[in-house]
């Protein structure tokens, strides 16, 4: 199998299928304040979609290791058989606790790629930097303070460094990078949850008024992130963290043996990648789902990398 036989161009349609059936199966649980029905029924769905699609596919970004996860673990072989070998991360229902509450920016997520080309990143968290399109390699990176990190993209970008949006996730363990951030003059756009989203503004700075996100978060997250910046356009770099011997574990599970690498987006991701997110609720990445009287709505955006190309699909499910 090589990247050429990798199909991208039909099976995004697939792919698309795949995100939105997620989304309509949790439509019912937005606000309910049960996390868990909401997110066993986004992976019920999103698997029995995905077991639809041609392709000989393989889990690496999942919901969790085997013994952990009965469904799309990390691993399972998904999809008829007779298609492209490709590898899968997804995310069913990316911002669980968003969904339970209503709260902006929970969405369902899925990116394919030809075998071997994503990273297997284990379920440890991810010291992740992310700026959008259109500044050098080097310009920032996790070697820098956060102070440092926006000192630098405001010069490369031509402002103050009071006219940069850093997105962090509102977490105690970044307490010290927020003020450190805030002492630049910076603004802080704070997310409860959905880091995925979170470093998918940093692609359309314009549009969201983010300029870059920075701050640890899920791994999986991560590899789901870089698929959507290689896309969009954007540079992310992420360094896995450990807490305890186990997640090491996991990392030699999955291949890693570098503990302290940096990955750089084409790192994560090495080779073409499509990738599909549908909203669940309202963000500044895709609109919610909508009630409609006789309908469900949905909308979705679908990338892929080797054109650059990026559809808005708007679905109607009737509810009859
Ligand atoms: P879930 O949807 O699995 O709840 O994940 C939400 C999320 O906010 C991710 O976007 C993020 O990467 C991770 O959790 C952060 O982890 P933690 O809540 O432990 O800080």
């Amino acid at each position: 199998m090589t990247a050429a036989d990798f199909n991208d161009r039909m099976l995004s349609l697939g792919l698309a299928r795949v995100s939105e059936a997620a989304a309509l199966a949790c439509a019912d649980l937005i606000g309910r304040g049960d996390e868990k029905a909401a997110d066993q029924a986004a992976v019920n769905a999103m698997r029995e979609q995905l077991n639809m699609l041609s392709i000989k596919g393989v889990v690496v970004i999942g919901e969790g290791e085997r013994d952990e996860a009965p469904m799309l673990y990390i691993g399972e072989e998904v999809g008829t058989g007779d298609g492209p070998g490709v590898d899968i991360a997804l995310d069913p229902l990316e911002g669980t606790t968003l969904t339970a509450k209503a709260m902006p920016n929970a969405l369902t997520v899925i990116a394919m790629a030809p075998r071997g080309t994503l990273l297997h990143a284990p379920d440890v968290y991810m010291d992740k930097l992310a700026i959008g399109p259109g500044y050098p390699t080097d310009v920032v990176s996790l070697a820098m303070s956060p102070r440092e990190r926006v000192e630098a993209l405001a010069k490369a970008k031509g402002c103050k460094p009071s006219d940069i949006t850093v997105c962090i996730l509102e977490r105690p363990r970044h307490q010290e990078m927020i003020a450190d951030v805030r002492s630049t003059g910076a603004a802080i756009h704070l997310i409860t949850d959905g880091d995925v989203a979170g470093v998918m503004h940093c692609a359309e700075p314009e549009q969201t008024g983010i300029d870059m996100y920075m701050g640890s978060g899920g791994a999986p997250e991560g590899v789901l992130a870089a698929s959507a910046l290689k896309c969009m356009g954007g540079q992310i770099w992420g360094r896995l963290l450990f807490r305890n011997d186990d997640e090491k574990a996991r990392a030699a599970k999955a291949g890693i043996t570098d503990l302290d690498r940096v990955y750089s987006r084409d790192e994560m991701v090495t080779a073409d990648v499509i990738i599909a997110a549908t909203g669940v609720t309202d963000g500044s990445v895709v609109s919610g789902i909508k009630r409609r009287p006789g309908y469900v709505e949905t909308e979705t955006v679908l990338m892929r990398s080797k054109t650059g190309s990026l559809r808005r699909m708007i679905y109607r499910n009737p509810t009859r």
